[in-house]
């Protein structure tokens, strides 16, 4: 007996709308015996004030009724309310209704009057189509989540990427840097030692000749040229032997605000002739470091030549050295010209000079001896506006000064 059996879905909440009070009683009465949980309304706008306090699983909703009909009540449950589902009661012979509910998103028909078995397989088969695709529904949110998830990660793991790749060639360009140098130190040991021998004897040989020549003016000049050009020679050598030694020099404390002002000191001429400002601050105690004097005051002068040579229609020379928790910083600024762009990873590399007179070993003398005691170096630059050298040099163990 079909009354006597209680539905899969027992408990889940059944709006039963319709205008006619014996048929709302006696379906309601039929589903009760079901097990379900039975709620009532005689017209369209009841219907959707239970719908709306209750959230019913279904509705049964008949076509016909006054106040507001099923069809306008089907609209707004259905776009409202997705999670309830609506199964039409139509009148006999109206099947172009029918398909038009179905249309408007009714789950199932029936048609008056109806069978009560059919109206209970009904239920149940819509019952349990909403059980899927509710589920589906479900399943799909988590999936949109999870989506959005992995899109995040993907773009969080593409910066990584990126960063990684930009890190990785950073390193390459240092390695690249560290054997240009390598290099250069096999070639300039060897060749120093062989040019300046034959040099010191053109030197020689040259200051022979401007006795013989004292008094022809003419010639003069060409052998003061011979040897200045020899003079010449032997700095871009003693540059290129700094730019590839080892430092084996012997280390001592060494206070580098007190070096800074030794170079400052030693540049204060030509930095009144250009009329440039400088600006030189200590910030705190600065910890003396344990070094090669010698190549602590290259750093110094390199830098420091450097930025007085873009600023010869004057400017501002800026040597900053402040303490920070393991390194001395050292950032030595101008208001010069500033670097383009495209030399901004060659400044480093011996050779490269953008000057008449230059031999580009500068910053690669630098950057062996910042490296050489574990420091860092990097540029900022602005053309037009100036260029600064960041220095980061390790305090190492504690030195007494
Ligand atoms: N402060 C700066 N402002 C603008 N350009 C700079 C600055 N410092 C370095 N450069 C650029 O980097 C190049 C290399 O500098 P580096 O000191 O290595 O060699 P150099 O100054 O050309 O020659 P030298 O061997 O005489 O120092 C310079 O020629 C210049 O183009
Ligand atoms: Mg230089």
């Amino acid at each position: 007996m079909l009354k006597e059996r209680t539905s899969q879905f027992a408990g889940e909440k059944v709006l039963v709308v319709d205008d006619e009070e014996v048929i709302v009683e006696l379906t309601a009465l039929l589903l009760r015996g079901r097990g379900f949980e039975v709620l009532t309304a005689y017209n369209g706008e009841e219907c959707l004030s239970v719908v709306e306090k209750e959230q019913p699983a279904l509705v049964l909703l008949d076509y016909m009724m006054p106040v507001m009909d099923g069809e306008t009540a089907l609209k707004k449950i259905i776009q409202r309310y997705p999670d309830t589902y609506v199964i039409m009661f139509t009148g006999k012979g109206s099947e172009e209704v029918a398909v038009r509910l179905m249309k408007a998103g009714a789950a199932d028909y029936l048609q008056k009057p109806f069978v009560n078995s059919s109206l209970l397989e009904r239920i149940d088969t819509v019952l349990q189509i909403r059980l899927v695709e509710l589920a589906n529904r479900e399943l799909m949110r988590e999936k949109d989540l999870l989506q959005r998830e992995i899109e995040a990660w993907n773009t969080h793991l593409e910066r990584r990427v990126e960063e990684k790749s930009q890190e990785l060639e950073l390193a390459h360009r240092e390695i690249l840097q560290a054997e240009k140098l390598a290099a250069l130190g096999h070639i300039s040991a060897g060749m120093a030692h062989e040019i300046r021998n034959p040099l010191n004897a053109i030197n020689l040989f040259a200051q022979i000749l401007s006795g013989a020549y004292a008094d022809d003016p003419e010639n003069s000049v060409y052998i003061k040229k011979i040897s200045e050009e020899v003079e010449r020679i032997d700095e871009i050598l003693v540059k290129m032997l700094a730019a590839s030694r080892g430092t084996a020099a012997p280390r001592s404390a060494v206070s580098l605000d007190l070096v800074a002002k030794k170079v400052l000191a030693n540049s204060e001429v030509q930095s009144r002739s250009q009329q440039v400002e400088v600006d030189f601050v200590v910030e705190g105690e600065i910890p003396a470091i344990v070094a090669d004097p010698t190549e602590v005051e290259q750093i110094f002068t390199n830098l420091v030549t450097n930025a007085l040579f873009e600023m010869r229609n004057g400017g501002r020379l800026g040597v900053h050295l402040t303490p920070e928790e393991e390194y001395i910083r050292i950032e030595i600024s101008d208001t010069g010209r500033g670097i383009p762009q495209e030399h901004l990873s060659q400044v480093f590399d011996p050779f490269f000079t953008t000057k008449e007179k230059g031999t580009g070993f500068g910053l690669s003398v630098v950057l062996r001896i910042v490296r050489g005691y574990g420091g860092l170096i990097k540029v900022e630059s602005e053309v037009g506006r100036g260029t600064t050298f960041i220095v980061r040099l390790p305090v190492g163990e504690a030195v007494t000064k």
